[in-house]
């Protein structure tokens, strides 16, 4: 059989002849993207062949000709190993700063479920011989722990342990470690937030509350396809993906375990609770249960209650007696992230009537009045995160993140870090079509005009695109490449299609709920992307309803904080499980009205003048 190595990380794997590289690279759970799950279609799983790999196919000659001209580069869903090969994977750049960036103080009583309490046992006397377990039972209720359970495991480690100045670290009422009382044992928490996306992790001490580390990683999964319905139709094209799928999971939850706890200094056995949110999905390929009933009506789970499961059960870096939970989810793909993020935001105590909207790969959205609250999901899709647009990524240095009107009415591109462009990320795609609206290249429909109907000083951006037209967003001289940067009709369409979906969604919401966009106090814009988009533009485009723009505000990671909040409460976890319950969830897709609104969303507002 071949052996392929992926260089930089200089990884050799054997598998049978005829294997594709994308097959090779998840069988070596390697993080990779590929967008469209190996389809074929997307033409973004480019890497390099240094050596070795069968000839080039027709659907990369289509795909790379035009970017990649005169370099070895090859699709590797596509590209098959014949013979021992060696190929260059691309290694991501990643900024942990926009995932994890908070907006919005949040206080609240700290009271983790993992505590300690010191053992001080009476003597027992020939006349009184209590057992070793009542004294300890005696002890602790003096101290005002009024029952505790005491497993097989640990009546069997307390029958062999000098029971002189111990103390006991307890999950709620279960004892779970016994140690030497003095001796300082510190206790941390992880709170973890998966997103189809990007992974986030924060370290924090249990005792004080405080945040010591945090750490993002993109979704080792992203190499079965960028959206949660690609990876699970690769599940369910071959089963034994579902094992692959969780272990690269774990593995990069691990990864991110090393990350915190390098960051802050402290054995990894230090850490006995974590809590984990992220879309219904997410949590169902974390606990290694098959989420294939969400593709398929009528879109169930297989579970959303909350889940507590011994952390040595997942194979997660942490102490062997830690407990590792799941949030409740809502139904369906309105997952525990949202319940999060609802936490978070404190709409079930704001008297207010809230939109709150989660961009990502799924947009979340939660409308909150003081009659109740409901929430939808819609398959927002990853356009927004660069996967189905051509010059398209995700917002990492170079990504093109800001496009503005410059002085002379023509084109400015801002990039994150101010170098070259290497792409285009959500926040720049939002601006870029919001401004060629306002500059009139682009008409309410979505179609890029003809070249002679283009303002004078812009008619050398509009281009011919295979059978369509595109606009240059970034000269030559602006790009990485050397090369222009374009928006494409096709990817004009892919934010229409995000954009329709979402715009649906809240119109949906706001139709169920009676209100209307006047009655709205506050739009909460959730999520990494939610703090980088330009309200303006997002509003421009008709991403979210015509309001005043004081009434939109950025939060942050709202899921991520609703993790840590459960995390370190006992009180904010029983209100999340409460408040599963509370909200209505809306099914868009059985919806009277979303056909027709996800339609009349795709159009962009008619411009003031
Ligand atoms: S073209 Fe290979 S993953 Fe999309």
């Amino acid at each position: 059989m071949p052996i392929i190595t992926f260089l930089p990380m200089d990884k050799s794997i054997t598998v049978p002849r005829g294997t594709s590289v994308l097959a090779a690279i998840r069988e070596a759970g390697i993080s990779f993207s590929a967008p469209c799950g190996g389809k074929g279609s997307c033409g973004k799983c480019v890497m390099e062949e240094v050596a070795g790999l069968a000839p080039e196919t027709k659907a990369e000659e289509d795909a790379l000709n035009s970017h990649q001209l005169g370099k070895p580069m090859r699709l590797a869903c596509q590209a098959r190993i014949c013979h021992d090969a060696v190929v260059r994977l691309p290694v991501p750049a990643f900024s942990d700063e926009r995932k994890t960036l908070l907006h919005r103080n949040i206080s609240f009583h700290i009271d983790p479920r993992f505590t300690r309490e010191r053992i001080r046992l009476e003597k027992a006397t020939v006349l009184e011989p209590s057992s070793l377990v009542s004294r300890i039972r005696e002890s602790l209720k003096r101290e005002g722990k009024t029952w505790i359970n005491i497993d097989l495991k640990h009546l069997r480690q307390i029958a062999m342990t000098p029971m002189e100045n111990v103390a006991g670290l307890f999950l709620d009422h279960d004892l779970v470690d016994l140690y030497q009382d003095g001796c300082e044992k510190k206790v941390y928490g992880l709170a973890l937030d998966i997103g189809t996306t990007t992974m986030v992790m924060y370290l924090l001490d249990l005792d004080s509350g405080r945040q010591l580390a945090v750490s993002a990683l993109a979704n080792p999964q992203a190499s079965f396809g960028a959206d949660v319905l690609s990876r699970i139709s690769s599940m369910r094209r071959n089963p034994d993906n579902l094992t692959l799928l969780h272990t690269v999971l774990i593995e990069g939850i691990n990864r991110l375990i090393t990350n915190v706890t390098a960051l802050a200094g402290i054995p990894q056995d230090a850490i006995y609770d974590l809590v984990a949110v992220g879309n219904t999905c997410m949590t169902h390929f974390f606990l290694g249960v098959s989420p294939a009933s969400l593709a398929v009506a009528p879109y169930h789970a297989i579970q959303e209650q909350p889940v507590e499961v011994p952390a040595a059960d997942l194979k997660i870096a942490m102490n062997k007696n830690g407990l590792v939970r799941t949030l409740p989810g809502i139904r369906s793909f309105v997952g525990a992230d949202t319940v999060g993020a609802i936490l978070a935001a404190e709409l079930h105590k704001s008297p207010k009537t809230v939109l709150l909207i989660d961009i990502g790969t799924n947009g979340e959205i939660v409308l909150k009045t003081p009659a109740g609250m409901a929430a939808c999901s819609t398959a927002a899709g990853p356009a927004f995160e660069g996967a189905t647009i051509l010059h398209g990524m995700r917002a990492d240095m170079g990504a093109i993140e800001g496009v503005s009107i410059s002085e002379n009415k023509g084109i400015e591109i801002k990039t994150i870090g101010n170098g070259k462009a290497k792409g285009i990320c959500g926040s720049g795609l939002i601006d870029a079509v919001f401004v060629f609206r306002q500059l009139g290249l682009m008409d309410a429909t979505g179609k890029i005009i003809p070249v002679e109907q283009a303002p004078g000083v812009l008619a050398h951006r509009i281009i011919p695109w295979k059978k369509g037209r595109a606009i240059i967003l970034a000269a030559k001289e602006e790009t990485d490449t050397g090369k222009e940067m374009i928006i494409t009709q096709q990817d004009i369409r892919q934010i229409q299609l995000t954009k329709g979906a979402i715009q649906a969604g809240i119109a949906v919401l706001m139709m169920e709920l009676g209100v209307e966009k006047e009655e709205l106090d506050e739009i909460i814009l959730a999520g990494a992307f939610g703090s980088y988009i330009s309200r303006v533009s997002a509003r421009g485009i008709g991403l979210i309803p015509p309001v005043e723009l004081e009434k939109i505000v950025s939060f942050g990671n709202a899921a991520g904080e609703g993790a840590k909040k459960t995390l370190l409460s006992k009180r904010e976890y029983q209100e999340s499980l409460a408040l599963a319950q509370k909200v209505k969830y809306i099914p868009l897709s059985a919806h009277k009205s979303f056909n027709h609104l996800f339609l009349k969303g795709m159009h962009f507002p008619v411009l003031d003048c």
